[in-house]
């Protein structure tokens, strides 16, 4: 396990939410090496000793009751202050840090990835067994997602770089793995002759407030779509790869983003609902609006299909919103109806079909809906009912952070949960076809109120709720 690790974009908002908290609860629990140095890089100038202050005010609540622990850390912790646009002074101020693999994460906007790496390369700190870690987005299309990733591959190779998708490091997403393929059962019925539709859905009640700047040059299908959303959905239409290491799994991965069926400027409009929301009340508080004179969207709802063999006529939608009703993640699989009901409840065509629902956020549960008659009927029809088996993991262990098992990962040179070059080019050559079919045809962002279901256009694009359909559910809206 490499014990070097340099931060770039050290006091910015990523580290200060989650990687810092991470570092905290793996050094606690005695997951890092114990020769561990870090390396904090940024751009403001402060002292070793300011800088420790200022972490330690911010991570003093994540392990309250052993502030030692805290100290402890910080005691292994450098501030190295330069310019993250200039690769000589990068090389200068950190070439001291070359004596032993390391692993560098570029925690910072992509247009600094090439400079970053070249002055990573230039101070020696990307030969041999070092490593390099990148946040998303890799650019903001194909062709700036290539020319990334081709000089990044002129400072070192393909398999020493890590490229971040949180969202492969959340438990809940491992499960699916474990689930896919430790089951006959559901692999067996895993294809489109007995599966109706698959639901991605992503809501957040959160609002872009203070990435305003970031978020009006991206929006929500760049920013969530691209990344997270087809990870999700890679990992769920991919053919069983023959093994667990990390390339048979992007190999695998890959095929599925390239079968993404394009949008079209003709369909975009049936097939696709942009929106952006307003002014509204979540959780109980007013608040505003989005309002930047970038057109960008908060909310996207698309639906798509994996034109291959397994998926044929499967539609995928996915849909994901900031200052959405509720915080959710979940990927609903709906199965075809029976092909002949027997009972007389529910009506024939009011039967619920089988649901296998993952949810990953805020609680991580799987559960498999079925119908059945618990209670035997004294006379009369059978009565079936809705019930459902709850599979998910009691006594789970430890919830972590996702960044935590990354950086562990990282550490160790796992690849297995880090997307590789040509499954994000993959994904933007997609995402590229939604963008110029929207652009072709002027789709306009919808305005939705804050603390709603978005845009009413793009209903019949939300995912079944427990209760039967989407018009059970409930939610705030308009202030
Ligand atoms: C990030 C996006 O990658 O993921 C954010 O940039 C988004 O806009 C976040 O809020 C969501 O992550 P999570 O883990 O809270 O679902």
């Amino acid at each position: 396990m490499h014990d070097t690790l340099l931060l770039f974009g050290a006091t910015g908002d990523l580290s200060q939410r989650y990687l810092f908290p991470s570092l905290v609860h793996l050094w606690r629990d005695r997951l890092l090496p114990a020769t561990l140095r870090i390396v904090a890089v940024g751009r403001q100038e402060h002292s070793d000793e300011e800088f420790r202050a200022w972490l330690r005010e911010r991570m003093a609540a994540e392990v309250a009751d052993d502030p030692g622990i805290v100290e402890d850390l910080l005691a292994r912790m450098h501030y190295v202050s330069v310019d993250l646009r200039d690769e000589a002074a990068i090389a200068a101020a950190l070439s001291a840090y070359a004596d032993r693999p390391s692993v560098s994460y570029l925690a910072t906007p992509p247009d600094l990835f090439v400079p970053c790496a070249k002055g990573l390369k230039a101070a020696g700190l990307l030969e041999g067994e070092s490593r390099l870690v990148l946040e998303k987005p890799i650019g903001r299309d194909l062709a700036s997602a290539r020319e990334i990733n081709a000089a990044l591959r002129a400072c070192l190779d393909e398999s020493r770089i890590f490229r971040i998708d949180h969202y492969l490091g959340k438990a809940a997403v491992q499960n699916l793995l474990a689930l896919r393929f430790g089951n006959t059962l559901l692999e067996a019925v895993w294809q489109h002759r007995w599966i109706e539709s698959v639901d991605i859905f992503v809501g957040e009640t959160a609002g872009v407030d203070g990435r305003e700047g970031y978020y009006a040059g991206y929006g929500a299908l760049r920013d969530m779509v691209q990344n997270h959303m087809l990870q999700l959905l890679a990992l769920i239409a991919m053919e069983p790869p023959s093994a667990l290491d990390a390339d048979s799994i992007r190999d695998e991965k890959r095929k599925v983003l390239r079968a993404l069926r394009p949008v079209t400027t003709a369909d975009a409009a049936q097939r696709t609902v942009r929106g952006r929301y307003g002014a509204g009340v979540v959780e109980g508080r007013a608040v505003k609006g989005f309002v930047h004179e970038s057109p960008v969207e908060t909310f996207v709802a698309v639906e798509t299909f994996i034109d291959n063999w397994r998926w044929a006529g499967v539609p995928f939608r996915l849909v994901t919103g900031k200052r959405l009703a509720e915080r959710a993640t979940e990927v609903v699989v709906s199965f075809r109806p029976t092909s002949h009901w027997l009972f007389e409840r529910p009506r024939r065509g009011r039967e619920r079909p089988n649901r296998l629902r993952m949810r990953l956020q805020p609680d991580e549960t799987i559960e498999l809906g079925l119908m059945g008659s618990l209670a035997a009927p004294e006379w009369g029809a059978l009565e079936l009912k809705p019930m459902s088996l709850d599979l998910s993991m009691s006594g789970s262990p430890q919830r972590r952070i996702a960044y935590e098992r990354l950086i562990v990962d990282a550490l160790r040179g796992n690849q297995t949960l880090f997307v590789r070059d040509d499954e994000v080019e993959a994904a933007w050559q997609w995402i590229d076809s939604i963008e110029h079919a929207w652009s072709e045809t002027a789709q306009p962002a919808l305005e939705y109120p804050a603390g709603s279901w978005g845009p009413a256009e793009a209903e019949r694009f939300l995912p079944p709720t427990n209760g039967g359909t989407h018009s059970n559910r409930t939610g705030g809206g308009a202030a």
